[in-house]
């Protein structure tokens, strides 16, 4: 079979196909993406030559090229993580998460629904828990809490679950949606909280913590996020949502704390001095004050559960970014810099 897979060169993407494309050699596996400042090849060297592995550079916004990419492969699958996937970013530009997460996800199901035979295919949307806002500080989002995003990435990300479930209900699409809680692990972007604070942590820079360092986030390694994705793919009642997470629930204050112990610990810096570079800065408008995942669906229906505890997860993820410091130095050039000044600079 062939598997489409949107958005492979980015952070869960590449984490994906590195899992998957040596594991299930029957199947072939194109990753189409368009290369935006998230992506990386540089990730998929390990399977780079691999007969059961194609790329393909293709903006999903762009419904022709979609069209042809499935003239051309007749994918029996699309696994779909393209998106621009940063909060702050959203902030500042919303316009390309319009473009990439909602006219991009449209263009995939109208392809689908021009190439897919009634009951056939399978359309696996990968989105967040983002999607249903913020929490007090008690209770858990389920599968069944109403949509209320806040930012313009939850939003897009919102609209196009909506679109992925109104061509369930009105034109039959064989479709599965997972909302996951935050990842963190080996080649993520380093804007994101956890790799943002590695690598500023290894260069002794300001850790620059939103607000009071209150708001919490439920921690998942992404290979756990893969996996439970495959659980859903094979065993997922189709139309359905499942929930994905970890527990693993802390505060970014802690979570920074703990990323201090464990670089101290490795590097054999003094941890003392790694906590000095704490730096609290003006909060992120309409900042979400906790997320916290009920996973009982995806745990008694399929059998997953997560493999790694935050303690394995956030030590694995700090001696990956020791080990390939090149990467970090590389994605932390040119863009990257105009960035950081754009979004720190008057914080
Ligand atoms: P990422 O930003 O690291 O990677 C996104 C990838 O999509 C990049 O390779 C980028 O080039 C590609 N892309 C963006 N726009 C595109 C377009 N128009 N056409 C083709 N490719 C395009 O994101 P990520 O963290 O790997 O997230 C992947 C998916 O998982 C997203 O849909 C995101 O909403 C979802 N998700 C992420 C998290 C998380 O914590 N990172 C949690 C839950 C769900
Ligand atoms: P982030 O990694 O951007 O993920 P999301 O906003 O999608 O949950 O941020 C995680 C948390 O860390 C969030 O509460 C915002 C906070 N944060 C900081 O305090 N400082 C930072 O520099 C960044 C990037 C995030």
């Amino acid at each position: 079979m062939n598997i489409l897979v949107t958005g492979g060169a980015g952070f869960i993407g590449s984490n994906f196909l590195l899992l998957s494309v040596p594991r299930r050699t029957d199947h072939t596996f194109i990753n189409v993406d368009a290369l935006t400042y998230a992506a990386n090849l540089k990730n998929l060297v390990a399977i780079e030559g691999r007969p059961n592995y194609v790329f393909e550079r293709a903006d999903i916004a762009d419904a022709d090229a979609v069209m042809a990419l499935f003239d051309k492969y007749g994918p029996e699958l699309v696994v779909h993580f393209a998106a621009e996937s940063h909060v702050d970013r959203s902030i500042k530009g919303p316009r390309a998460f319009l473009r990439a997460n909602v006219e991009g996800t449209y263009n995939l199901l109208e392809a689908c629904r021009a190439t897919w035979s009634p009951g056939h295919g399978l359309f696996h949307h990968v989105s967040t828990d983002e999607v249903f806002g913020s929490l007090g500080p008690t209770g858990y989002f389920t599968e069944q809490t109403p949509y209320d995003p806040s930012s313009p990435y939850s939003a897009s990300k919102a609209a196009s679950d909506h679109l992925v479930r109104a061509w369930i209900r009105t034109f039959g699409l064989r479709a599965k949606i997972t909302n996951c809680s935050n990842n963190y692990g080996p080649f993520q972007f380093p804007e994101k909280l956890i790799p943002l604070m590695i690598a500023n942590l290894l260069e002794r820079k300001p850790l620059p913590v939103y607000g009071k360092g209150e708001n919490v986030r439920s921690w998942l390694y992404v290979t756990d996020h893969c996996e439970a994705i495959w659980a859903v793919i094979e065993n997922g009642r189709p139309g359905e949502t499942y929930n994905i997470g970890g527990g693993n629930e802390l505060r970014n204050i802690d979570v920074i704390h703990q990323l201090i112990r464990i670089v101290a610990e490795e590097t054999g810096a003094e941890r003392a001095e790694l906590e000095r570079l704490i730096t609290y800065v003006t909060d992120r408008p309409g900042h979400d004050l906790r997320y916290a995942i009920d996973a009982t669906k995806i745990r008694t229906e399929l059998g997953w559960v997560p493999k790694e505890s935050f303690e394995t997860g956030l030590r694995k993820t700090v001696r990956w970014y020791l080990a390939n410091k090149a990467w970090s130095d590389e994605v932390r050039s040119g863009e990257y810099r105009t960035w950081i000044e754009q979004n720190y600079g008057a914080r």
